[in-house]
């Protein structure tokens, strides 16, 4: 496949909710971006979509706290990023925790256009409690994962290939669904639009 594939057209972002029923009626095939605050998924998503600022970053964790929804228009037809709080932050009241596993959670389980969930990680950390029960939990449930490692660009190249297969040794997952990416330098973007795009391919 040509790096064309990948290319964006369109991208512009279509609803944002704070509860369950605000969600938008299911329409295209969606990737969801899930992880710890602070990781990079609205910086990844801003990259997948070739646009500088769909989506808000920032340094100070744990401000995206609504399902966002951005419609990416490539040849293969649109792609719904979908871009779930962060969990992790500090400071966060018991009943916020509690709000958050009930938003991802009614998302995760109950989409049917749910093509992939993204589990971002930081490559120099190692996988925690956290994410090993949600993989654990996108398994039970039949839910795709890709494990998307964010940041590369600030490991030694020499470190690089190490760092990936210890982490995906962890996750217990395929090579074909781990990914090294980095927001910064564009690295990795267009493995993991093929590594979503394979697993569409594999249900027909
Ligand atoms: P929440 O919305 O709080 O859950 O965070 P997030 O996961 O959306 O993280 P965000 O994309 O806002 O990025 C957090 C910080 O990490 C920002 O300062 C980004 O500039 C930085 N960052 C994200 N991705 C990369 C990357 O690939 N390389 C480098 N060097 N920095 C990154
Ligand atoms: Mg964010």
């Amino acid at each position: 496949m040509s790096r064309g594939a990948s290319r964006v057209r369109e991208a512009e972002m279509v609803a944002a909710a704070a509860s369950p029923d605000r969600f938008p009626r299911p329409s295209s095939p969606e990737l969801a971006l899930l992880g710890r605050s602070n990781v990079g998924k609205s910086s990844l998503l801003n990259r997948l979509a070739g646009r500088r600022a769909l989506a808000r970053t920032s340094a100070t964790p744990g401000k995206t706290r609504l399902v966002h929804w951005y419609r990416v228009a490539r040849a293969r037809g649109d792609t719904l990023l979908v871009d779930l709080p962060g969990y992790g932050w500090a400071r966060v009241s018991k009943a916020e925790r509690g709000r958050w596993r009930v938003l991802v959670e009614a998302y995760l389980e109950g989409r049917p256009t749910l093509r992939a969930a993204a589990l971002l990680q930081d490559v120099r950390r190692d996988l925690g409690d956290d994410e090993l029960r949600l993989l654990a939990w996108l398994a039970e449930r039949g839910v795709a994962a890709l494990l998307v490692l964010t940041k590369v660009d600030k490991l030694p190249r020499m470190q690089r290939a190490q760092r990936v297969r210890a982490l995906r040794e962890a996750s217990g997952l395929p090579a074909a669904q781990v990914v090294a990416t980095s927001a910064q330098t564009g690295e990795g973007i267009p493995e993991l639009w093929r590594a979503f795009d394979a697993l569409g391919d594999e249900k027909g």
